[in-house]
Order: structure tokens, then sequence, then C-alpha cells
């Protein structure tokens, strides 16, 4: 299965997943070479070009294609391990601080990092100081900072909190979903999922269905494949559709869903939002249901084998009937097992591994050139101004 699906990989993903890299993976993989070996082959001399991970639009193309070639070996080979540690970025403090709800992007984020042998540490805003102390977020960050934590990955309820805090400290600052604004890491593991099965992004129709507005995952995830050049159709009620939608994501806009989901390649099915207020833009959720939820008519309007995907968590029978939860076109568990995978390569290529681990396993040094030119951009960047620009929660909210 996964050798056909690779061939098929091979076949036609030249775009993403490059033909070279997958027959060096294979090659190596064949060999038995060590895990981490493989890793520093496939990566070569290349990072990321940004320190962060808040924003699609602060990543290239190329580093896109970097993170999914280093997906691969975790994806095909890694998580089916009975024993799934690598001493990769042993010695390493992550803090997953999760100020929202979340079970998938916080349970994969530690999973992955202990996975690569780091210590991982969860905390969310009851039971820290920001709760009854008011403490501020920034305070919070930089007490963190101060306790030399390598990577700091944050979920709050503000747009641009993620943004905010990387401008007051060193360490990387993953974003895991900031308000209505964007979820980077869920659009990499979609577009990641979207090219596994179908080789490439390219030219593929893709329909975005639900509560658009109020959605962060719609936020990053039309940023993604709009740079990966999908054709994307979004669809919903008017009042769910951000303004100007079309012109600010280059995407189309179709409310009539039966209309939309015509020839298409992928079905991506989003949550109504409830918890933001969502219900005061539908008449009732029965009438949204009737008009928007994925279900087996309406998957038959669509090209004979299109993927239905959603980011979790699902309402059943109103963003997808249980029968197309349950059929075998349904791709959300493969989605969550792509982004613990992604997730790992993500840490891997964001946090330097220790001279130690690195010394031990490969002897090769990391790049820690690379890295200080790359920290340098970013400061030259000026990154307090750009970090206004996506700052549109008030600061109340955020503080
Ligand atoms: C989403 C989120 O929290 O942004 N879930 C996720 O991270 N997989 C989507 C949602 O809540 O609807």
């Amino acid at each position: 299965m996964h050798y056909l699906r690779g061939f098929f990989l091979v076949d036609i993903s030249h775009r993403l997943i490059d033909i070279s890299y997958r027959r060096m993976y294979e090659e190596l993989n064949a060999k038995n070479e060590e895990f981490e070996k493989i890793l520093i082959k496939l990566r070569g001399d290349e990072s990321l070009s940004t320190k962060n991970i808040i924003s699609v639009d602060d990543m290239t193309v190329d580093d896109i294609k970097l993170i999914f070639r280093i997906t691969m070996p975790f994806k095909e080979e890694f998580i089916h391990r009975p024993q799934k540690k690598i001493p990769i970025l042993k010695g390493k403090s992550i803090i997953n601080f999760f100020v929202e709800d979340s079970t998938r992007t916080k349970v994969s984020f530690e999973l992955a990092g202990k996975n690569l042998s780091a210590d991982t540490i969860n905390i969310s805003k009851s039971g820290s100081s920001m709760s009854k102390k008011g403490e501020t977020l920034n305070d919070t960050a930089r007490t963190l900072q101060s306790m030399q934590a390598d990577c700091i990955i944050l979920r709050h309820y503000a747009a641009g909190a993620s943004r905010l805090i990387s401008t007051q400290i060193t360490a990387p600052v993953i974003n895991a979903g900031d308000g209505w604004h964007e979820h980077p890491t869920q659009a990499l593991l979609d577009a990641y999922t979207i090219c596994d099965v179908l080789g490439t992004c390219i030219d593929k129709k893709i329909v975005i269905v639900g509560d658009i507005l109020h959605s962060r995952v719609a936020g990053s995830l039309m940023r993604i494949l709009t740079k990966l050049k999908a054709r994307v159709i979004i669809s919903g009620p008017p009042t769910m559709i951000p303004v100007h939608a079309e012109e600010v994501f280059g995407v189309e806009y179709d409310p009539d869903l039966d209309h939309a989901i015509r020839d298409a390649d992928v079905i991506y099915a989003l949550r109504i939002q409830l918890e933001r207020a969502a219900s005061a833009y539908i008449p009732t959720v029965r009438e949204y249901s009737k008009r928007y939820c994925i279900n087996m008519a309406r998957l038959r309007l669509a090209k004979k084998d299109a993927m239905v995907m959603h980011p979790g968590p699902i309402n059943r029978e109103v963003d997808l009937s249980t029968e197309v939860m349950e059929s075998r076109q349904s791709y959300v568990e493969e989605q969550v097992t792509n982004g613990y995978a992604l997730r790992m390569a993500l840490l891997y290529l964001l946090i330097q591994p220790t001279p130690e681990s690195v010394d031990k396993i490969t002897k090769i040094r990391p790049s820690r050139k690379v890295l200080d030119k790359l920290q340098k951009k970013e400061k030259d960047r000026g990154n307090v101004v750009s970090s206004q620009k996506y700052f549109d929660g008030s600061a109340e909210q955020v503080y």
C-alpha cells in the first residue's frame, strides 16, 4: 500500500514532493540508514526562511516543500514504529501554551515534541498567573523565555497574539490558532494530505464550505492552497463569508453548494463556530445543515473519488453526515495522523538540535551560522511593525 502510494507520488508529485528526494528517501530507507541520518540527508543544507510559524504569508513555497519532504519519513516510517523516540531534540524545552481548548493540535504537538526527546510542558490560562493575578500575555511569554524555552506554541482567542509575543522573545513561536485569524500548521497538514493523495494541489478544484468568517482554519487554508496554485471555491451563507474574500484571498465564492461541488477534487467542510456567536449569522442550525451539510447525495455531485476533509471537531449531521464521515472518501483521520507527523518535521526544522545529539548521531555540526543569519533577517524585517498589521484584536483582549 505504502509502496503503491509511494510509486504514485514518484509518478506525478514532482512539483511538491520532489521526485529525486522521494527516490533518495526510498533508497536510504531500503538500506535501513539510521532515521536521523535520513533526515539530515533529506534536509541538505536547507533551513526555513522564517524563524516563526505564525501566518502562511510568512512561508515561501520552498519552505512548504522542505516541511513536506521532512514530513514524508515521519509519516511513512517513524510513526509506525513500536517505539517512537529519537534523541534529536534532547535537552530542548517546548512550551505548549494553550489559552483555548484543543484536542488534536495540543496532543499532536505534545507527542511530537516527546517523540523527538524534547521536554514538553503544558500551560493554560487557568492555573497560570494570567488567570487571577492578571499577568499579561507578553510578560508570561517573557517569563517562559527567561527559562530558556526553545519553542513556544501558542493558541489564543485573540487574532495577532502569536505575532505579538514573537516580537518579545527570541525563541521560535508557532501559532496553534489565533482567534479568527490563522491556524498555519492545520493548513500545512491539510495541503500535505491533498498532495499525498492527489500528487499535487496545482489546478485541483477545492471547495471549502461553512463558517468561513469565523474559521482560522479557512484563513490559513485559503492562503496556502492559492499559494500552491489550487482553484479554491468557498461556499456557505453570505453572512459567513468575509467581506471582499474573493479579492483578498484570490478565491471564488459560490453560495450554491450543489453547484460549487460539481467536479470538485476535494470538499473541505468547516465547523460552525457556535462558541464565536456563529448562531447569530444563520436562521437555525437545521436550515444551515439542509443547505450546507455534506451528505452522500451532495458527495455524488463531486468527482468520483473526491476527498472529504474536515479539521475536526465535527458537528455530525451539521457539517458532515455520519455516512460521509465513515465512507472511504473521508480523510479526516488521515489528516490527524499527517498532522502528528508534520508537527514532528516542523519542530525538527525550527529548533536547532543540540550539538551532542547531532554529533552522536551524524557527526555533522548544526548550522549555527544559518540560524544566526535567520534571526538577524527577522530582526531587520522589523517584526514590531508587522505585528501591528496582524493585530486586529484589541490590546485588552490579548492582555
Ligand atoms: C480547529 C480550531 O480549533 O481552530 N480545530 C483544530 O485545530 N483541528 C477547528 C475548529 O475548532 O473548528
